[in-house]
């Protein structure tokens, strides 16, 4: 009996040296290293030490570089692409995803195996056999092999049975998560996700790290190996949008004075951790306006001085979560003074035992303000005298002003009406001038409808108004001047093609603008008005009389 134990006390003894020597995950995958006490206290749900043994045997580790690697798949090698959604949130879900990329003319199938796509010519020709890896065919021998259910195969590294929920079979591929101390091992096809729930983790920049193995007969084999960064925070990301508009370029943080800026947050939150959370945005836009607090993720502002500023945003949100372990951090002193914004650590505690902590996020910006153009409007139309009038040809005047500051180029871009087909772009110089009055002319081959874009611009604004106009037919019965363009707005296309039409058909020679429509680009009375003038200019075939001719605008 004795003589037993002391059998048995050596094989167990002979049994733990080979152990010793075997690789562990940490040993596998990574280098950050960390020391034992995290591994254990730092658990992320679900995850193991990766203090845990390696099956070698059954997993097979290459270092970088090894030969094996160049056949360790049909026809190439298998890139692993690892997304994440990082930078999270401590208490958000942090997902991570992982992506097979096969050699070119292979393809994963409805069932999971990896098979030649069809009439995909690669470097050695069109491929007869239909499969590069049939998961199916392999799953079935080694169960034939080792009496069904018992598979000592079908483990992971650390040798924990798959699950067996349906379909598993056809899952060819072990993916092995790791980071902070602690690994994560899954089966599944061609792509992966993993979430983490960041509670207990350490906040800063850390590693993940993949490794992905594929089926082979009886035991797997390595196929790629993939680390990215991210990042988990106590700061909520914070992305700002801001458009003007008028603005020329959206991206230099450059806006014009006097036009509302339509600032956009954007909170980074993609597991609708804060969906709960009541959050509040604090605006200080450094232009002495005070602070401007809102529960709404836009907000305008408007800038009525030129000259740089300094945008400040804090967002404040709610969260709860379990209370941290009292810290020896120094008192604070209790003080009006000190501003809600910036202790990251201010919480509550609930009846249920978690905490309520109040998060920020914060933005910075310096912007520009500069004086730009405003508002551009097209106040008259009408018809240019031709030297030589040719019958399919119309020559129009369009008279445009504009608020703000004098623009350097306008262009007119001349499309079908429904504004999208271009057919014609003419950009030119404008004179420096003390008044934006500005007479365009620009020739209409044909009669028909067409609408026109104007955009009047300079260094850092733009400015665009649209109009339709109708080139009616040239009739004899009416001498060149009196026949006339239509003034609409963009915005009443419904309405305008009706009065078109009606004014088409009547040959009635008049203006009409249409007002009262949203959007529209045409200021309504004095508008009016002074058709109202022009026409009777018109009328009495004297253009002398118009108001706008005395201001002499450049005709370009
Ligand atoms: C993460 O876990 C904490 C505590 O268990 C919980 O309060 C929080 O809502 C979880 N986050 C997500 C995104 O599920
Ligand atoms: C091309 O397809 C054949 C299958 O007919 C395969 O044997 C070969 O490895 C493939 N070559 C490459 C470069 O993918
Ligand atoms: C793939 O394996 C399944 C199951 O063994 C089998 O029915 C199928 O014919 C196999 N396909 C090929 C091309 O080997
Ligand atoms: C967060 O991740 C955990 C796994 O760690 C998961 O169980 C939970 O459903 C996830 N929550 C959300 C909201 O995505
Ligand atoms: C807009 O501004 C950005 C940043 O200054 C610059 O990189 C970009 O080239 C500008 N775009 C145009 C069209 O001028
Ligand atoms: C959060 O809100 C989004 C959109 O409102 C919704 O699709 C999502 O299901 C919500 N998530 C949670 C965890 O409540
Ligand atoms: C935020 O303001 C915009 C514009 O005033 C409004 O359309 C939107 O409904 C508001 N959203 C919320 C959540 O109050
Ligand atoms: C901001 O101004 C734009 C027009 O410039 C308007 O459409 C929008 O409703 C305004 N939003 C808010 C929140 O006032
Ligand atoms: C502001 O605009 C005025 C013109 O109105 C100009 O003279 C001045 O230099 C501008 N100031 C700044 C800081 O750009
Ligand atoms: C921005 O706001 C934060 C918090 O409210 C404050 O600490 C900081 O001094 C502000 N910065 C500027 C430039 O106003
Ligand atoms: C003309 O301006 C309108 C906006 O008023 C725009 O939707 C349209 O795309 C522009 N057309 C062309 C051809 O640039």
């Amino acid at each position: 009996m004795e003589c037993l134990y002391y059998v048995l006390g050596f094989l167990f003894l002979a049994s733990r040296l080979p152990l010793d020597a075997a690789k562990r995950f940490h040993d596998v995958l990574g280098n950050e290293r960390y020391p034992g006490y995290m591994r254990k206290h730092n658990q992320l749900n679900g995850w193991s030490s990766d203090e845990n043994d390696w099956n070698e045997k059954l997993y097979p580790v290459w270092k970088r570089g090894d030969a094996r690697w160049k056949n360790s798949w049909k026809g190439g090698c298998v890139q692993a692409v690892l997304t994440s959604d990082s930078p999270a949130l401590v208490g958000s879900n942090i997902t991570f995803a992982v992506n097979l990329v096969f050699p070119r003319c292979q393809k994963e199938d409805a069932n999971g195996n990896i098979v030649y796509e069809k009439n995909c010519r690669n470097d050695s020709g069109l491929s007869l056999d239909p499969y590069v890896y049939n998961w199916t065919s392999w799953s079935e021998d080694s169960d034939w092999r080792s009496g069904p259910g018992q598979s000592q195969h079908n483990v992971f590294p650390d040798g924990k049975p798959f699950p067996h929920h349906h379909g598993w079979k056809k899952w060819g591929f072990v993916y092995i998560f790791h980071t902070q101390g602690q690994y994560f091992q899954k089966l599944g096809q061609s792509s992966m996700r993993v979430s983490i729930n960041t509670t207990n983790m350490m906040l800063g920049t850390h590693i993940m790290e993949v490794a992905i193995y594929r089926r082979h007969g009886w035991a797997y084999m390595p196929i790629a190996q993939v680390k990215d960064v991210y990042l988990v925070t106590e700061e909520i990301p914070v992305f700002v949008t801001m458009s003007q508009k008028n603005d020329r370029n959206s991206s230099d943080e450059t806006f014009l004075r006097d036009l509302p800026i339509k600032f956009d947050v954007l909170i980074h939150d993609p597991s609708h951790f804060l969906n709960e959370s009541a959050i509040d945005y604090k605006w200080n836009f450094g232009d002495n306006t005070g602070l401007f607090v809102s529960n709404n993720h836009t907000l305008n502002h408007t800038y009525v001085l030129n000259g740089t500023f300094n945008l400040n945003l804090t967002v404040q949100a709610t969260v709860s979560g379990p209370c941290p372990p009292p810290s020896p951090r120094p008192p604070k002193p209790i003080s009006f003074l000190v501003p809600a914004g910036d202790n990251s650590l201010e919480m509550s505690e609930t009846p249920n035992g978690n905490c309520q902590i109040n998060r920020y996020g914060h933005f910075r910006a310096t912007l520009t303000i500069v004086e730009g153009i405003l508002e551009v409007n097209i106040i008259q139309v009408a018809d240019a005298p031709m030297p030589r009038p040719k019958p399919d040809n119309s020559l129009m005047d369009f008279v445009v002003t504009c608020k703000g500051t004098i623009p350097t180029e306008v262009c007119t871009v001349i499309s079908d009406p429904t504004c999208q087909v271009a057919q014609n772009i003419i950009c030119s110089p404008v004179d420096a001038e003390e008044t934006c009055l500005l007479t365009v002319r620009r020739a209409f081959s044909g009669s028909g409808t067409y609408c026109v874009n104007f955009t009047l611009g300079d260094d850092t604004s733009l400015a665009l108004t649209s109009t339709l106009i109708s080139i009616p037919g040239k009739d004899p019965a009416f001498p060149l001047g009196t026949a006339s363009g239509v003034l609409i707005s963009v915005g009443c296309l419904t309405l305008f093609v009706a009065v078109v039409a009606i004014l088409v058909y009547k040959k009635r020679k008049e203006y009409k603008p249409i007002e009262n429509c949203p959007g529209n680009v045409v200021k309504g009375r004095s508008l009016h008005g002074f058709l109202h003038h022009t026409k009777e200019g018109f009328f009495w075939g004297n253009q002398e009389k118009d108001p706008l001719l005395k201001n002499q605008p450049g005709t370009l």
